[in-house]
């Protein structure tokens, strides 16, 4: 059971080319690769940014990673290895960082999804988050995104206004 033996936690620096490679083929597909090992090991060692994982005996099964600012966090990348999908998993690692940014007084999370990840977009609506903005090209020219954003001080995350 899914439930039992997960553990959420931040990453280790041992583990960015396990995150990496995870963007790599779960999120990045089809795209030049940016979420380089070294690019993951510069987040965990960032101080405003956190790089969570999520694990069921000792293996990686998700991951997700939120950078906090002043104002805003920005959801960076989120996944769940496909046996582990549709068991909450994703919602647990996002409720995680979501929380954090509340603790931190920082209301606001934004994040671009690919145009062509319906199930993706489902999730963050499920998840209270609403289309903000069309990003033609903004995938390396080759993909648009939808900007999607909550406001985490409405539980509905009505107060942001959807411009598309
Ligand atoms: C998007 C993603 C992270 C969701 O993770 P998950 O663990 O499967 O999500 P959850 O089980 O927590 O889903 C919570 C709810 O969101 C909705 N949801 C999740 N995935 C969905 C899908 N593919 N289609 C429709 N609704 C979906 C459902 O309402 C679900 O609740 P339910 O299963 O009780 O119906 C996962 O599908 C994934 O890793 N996709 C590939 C990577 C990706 O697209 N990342 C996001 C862009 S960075």
């Amino acid at each position: 059971m899914i439930s039992s033996d997960l553990t959420l936690r931040l990453a280790r620096l041992a583990e960015a080319t396990t995150i990496a490679n995870l963007s790599r083929d779960l999120i990045e597909d089809g795209l030049r690769w940016r979420w380089t090992p070294m690019r993951v090991a510069a987040s965990i060692r960032a101080p405003n940014v956190n790089v969570l994982v999520a694990c069921i005996h000792d293996n990686i099964v998700g991951f997700a990673i939120m950078r906090y600012g002043d104002d805003d966090a920005h959801l960076d990348l989120l996944a769940v290895a496909p046996p582990y999908r549709r068991a909450g998993l994703g919602r647990q690692l996002l409720q995680w960082l979501e929380k954090c940014a509340v603790v931190a007084g920082t209301f606001n999370v934004t994040l671009e999804v690919r145009a062509g990840n319906e199930g993706a977009q489902l999730f963050y609506k499920c998840m209270g988050y609403r289309a903000l903005a069309h990003l033609p090209g903004y995938y390396q020219g080759i993909e648009a995104a939808i900007r999607m954003g909550r406001d985490l001080s409405c539980p509905s995350g009505r107060k942001l206004r959807s411009v598309i």
